[in-house]
């Protein structure tokens, strides 16, 4: 079961007791890697034994992590921090409920959800810097300080990121899901239906979908200044209209950015590579280039 499952399971059984005790571990979890369980009661202010009826229950419902060492000591699973930012967007008006997983991988899980007027939203809970710390500090040129917390920051960033993207080019009638809100490390999102360019057999006219994908590329560009720097066929969505969306934002770069015009080459080479080798549709790299960078 995924964390987010975990998480969306024990959601509603949690109590304001509950939910209270893991706002106390999270806002302790920079200062200890383990939060002693002698300093809770009063950090939560609730009776001793309250607290550890309440510390008994998350452990059951796997949303802590119990710690036994020189002292007794408590820390944030995913599936608590994921708990955390659930609330915190059903408390805000957000969200309703949440259906099926409509994705599930190494560096998000993506639910489709309701809001309280009914509207679906894809809610995207980001994963980053559990699994291979080393790894995630290359990828995202980010160093973590306390590194038993890099996992909290480095989704958290790539959450707010995301979401930052999504509403600096939305407005330009870009094709991407409609920014809703962000929390912690969840963004919530229009939802869309379709699935990944790679995973298509065929397209009912390829050329015509590259076209689409390099004039969108372009409006970020040079509308937005926004360059996606993690495109490929995988993060390319192709509706049930033939349509397309891109998606998967967190690593977007500014035109200012140092590497940027290595960036815009390499999604570039990404998506014409991907067109010429499985639908022989052939565009210079060059010629493709020059059309995204110029008005
Ligand atoms: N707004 C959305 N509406 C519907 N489905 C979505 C939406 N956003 C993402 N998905 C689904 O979730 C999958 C993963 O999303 P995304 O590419 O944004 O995350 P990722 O960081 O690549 O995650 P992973 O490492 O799990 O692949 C997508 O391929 C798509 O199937
Ligand atoms: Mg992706």
């Amino acid at each position: 079961m995924s964390a987010a499952n975990t998480a969306v399971k024990f959601f509603r059984k949690l109590e304001p007791e509950d939910l209270r005790t893991l706002h106390v571990i999270e806002a302790n979890m920079s200062r200890y890697r383990y939060v002693p369980e002698k300093t809770m009661p009063k950090l939560a202010e609730l009776p001793e034994q309250e607290t550890q009826y309440r510390l008994a229950r998350l452990g059951r419902f796997k949303l802590v992590y119990r710690w036994t060492g020189s002292y007794k000591g408590y820390t944030l699973n995913t599936a608590g921090y994921d708990c955390l930012a659930i609330n915190a967007l059903v408390k805000a008006g957000i969200l309703e409920a949440f259906g099926k997983p409509l994705g599930v991988g190494k560096e998000a899980d993506v639910y489709d959800a309701l809001t309280p007027e009914n509207k679906r939203i894809a809610v995207k809970f980001h994963r980053l810097g559990r699994t291979s710390f080393r790894q995630t500090r290359r990828v995202r040129g980010y160093i973590a300080e306390r590194r038993h917390v890099s996992w909290l920051y480095q989704s958290r960033l790539a959450a707010e990121k995301e979401f930052q993207a999504l509403k600096l080019l939305y407005p330009h009638s870009i094709a991407l899901p409609e920014p809703v809100s962000q929390n912690r490390h969840v963004v919530a999102m229009g939802m869309i239906e379709g699935a990944e360019l790679a995973e298509h057999k065929e397209l009912p006219n390829p050329s015509k979908t590259l076209e689409e994908v390099l004039s969108n590329i372009r409006k970020a560009y040079v509308n937005a200044r926004v360059i996606h720097a993690d495109l490929s066929e995988y993060n390319i969505i192709i509706m049930p209209n033939w349509h397309i969306l891109i998606i998967d934002w967190p690593q977007f770069v500014t035109r200012e950015h140092p590497n940027a015009e290595q960036l815009l080459r390499r999604d570039m080479k990404n998506i014409v590579g991907f067109f010429q080798r499985k639908y022989k549709v052939k565009t210079k790299l060059e010629d493709a280039l020059n059309y995204v960078q110029t008005n």
